[in-house]
């Protein structure tokens, strides 16, 4: 049985809640919020002991494994100091605000056995494990472009609801580093990290109100020579799953949480795992995603456990502070 904790009682951590509860080797024992009333609110649904201290819960609490849902710039130390007290790790992305930091995780993780994912988990939709799978096979021959879309509507409401949200302190940057992350790890998860990137933000509708980007776009070059054109907007009027179309000489492929279009065509594909809690432009691979990290902790088989974000979860922060650097300096930026 792998005993978790989680650290941050906010929005996400239903979804990871639920997730514990349906996996028979699981159980949630602690969580913790520095907000009392959220933290014991939750403990109470979820029938947890509750800690207002996260270093508390690290070292008194019952619990192998972490799930740490705070704000994102709590991320790198939350990390560390879990591995500090021998703990598992399973943190919500990003990884850390920065990539030096991210760097830091990884090497203090190397010198431990412990467990660490990062919440990639659009990775274990069934639409992207197909594509994986045919780009694996190289299916569809060369690869000529990519393109990524991110449009969802994150307005003023949203960023007033959240202390954290809209700030570069504490939540790193905006869309790019918040919602279109998922979409860059698409990216470099299922093609390659690009060798460098130039790219330009702005704050739009949300002026004013954050002082991160709402809007951004760039474009990135993979093996010198292959484009990927990316978009994101938090200033749209709905939330549509976003995509990434990947231009094949065979077929153009547009991928989405969970679909799959090939030259036009809808690919049947198997059923995603339905959740209660999160939302169907997150994808629905949380409980997917937790179940293969129990896996690992447990040595039963999984070839889920392969797609875990760990050592190359860094590479959609690359690209995504890669354009933060390269529109403060305006000039290309090396992301290797
Ligand atoms: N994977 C996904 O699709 C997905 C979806 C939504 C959110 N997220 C990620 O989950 C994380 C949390 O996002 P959210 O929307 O749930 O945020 P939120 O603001 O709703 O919740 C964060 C919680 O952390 C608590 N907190 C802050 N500082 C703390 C501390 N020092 N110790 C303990 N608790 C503390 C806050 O009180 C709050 O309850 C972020 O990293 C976000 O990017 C991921």
């Amino acid at each position: 049985m792998i005993r978790f904790g989680i650290v941050g009682c906010g929005n996400i951590s239903g979804t990871h809640a639920e997730a514990v509860q349906l996996i028979q080797q699981a159980e949630l024992a602690a969580c913790c919020d520095i907000n009392e009333e959220k933290g014991r609110l939750f403990a109470e649904k979820n029938n947890c002991l509750f800690f207002s201290d996260y270093q508390r819960m690290l070292s008194e609490a019952p619990i192998d494994a972490v799930i740490i849902a705070t704000p994102h710039y709590l991320h790198g130390e939350m990390t560390k100091r879990a591995f500090a007290q021998g703990k598992h790790v399973l943190c919500e992305k990003p990884m850390a605000l920065t990539v030096a930091e991210a760097e830091s995780v990884l090497a203090m993780w190397r010198n431990q056995d412990l467990a660490y994912a990062v919440c990639y988990q659009n990775r274990f939709n069934p639409s992207y494990l197909k594509l994986k799978e045919l780009i694996d096979k190289r299916h569809f021959g060369r690869l000529k472009g990519i393109k990524c879309e991110l449009s969802w509507q994150r307005d003023r409401g949203y960023y007033e609801a959240a202390d954290w949200k809209g700030s570069w302190a504490k939540e790193g940057g905006g869309v790019l580093i918040n919602q279109a992350i998922h979409t860059l790890d698409g990216v470099s998860w299922l093609v390659k990290l690009p060798n460098k990137i130039k790219g330009k933000i702005m704050t739009s509708l949300l002026e004013g109100a954050i002082e991160v980007e709402d809007a951004a776009m760039a474009t990135a070059v993979i093996d010198e020579e292959l484009p990927v054109v990316i978009h994101a907007s938090n200033n749209y009027s709905s939330d549509p799953a976003p995509t990434v179309t990947f231009d094949f000489e065979a077929a153009e492929v547009v991928l989405s949480a969970d679909k799959l279009r090939v030259a036009g065509q809808e690919v049947l594909l198997a059923e995603a795992v339905v959740s209660a809690e999160a939302k169907q432009y997150w994808g629905n691979g949380h409980l997917r995603l937790l179940q293969a990290f129990v896996n690992q902790l447990t040595k039963v088989t999984d070839p889920g456990v392969a797609f875990l974000a760990a050592d190359d979860a860094i590479d959609s922060l690359k690209m995504v502070c890669g354009i933060y650097q390269s529109d403060r300096e305006n000039r290309w930026v090396s992301l290797k």
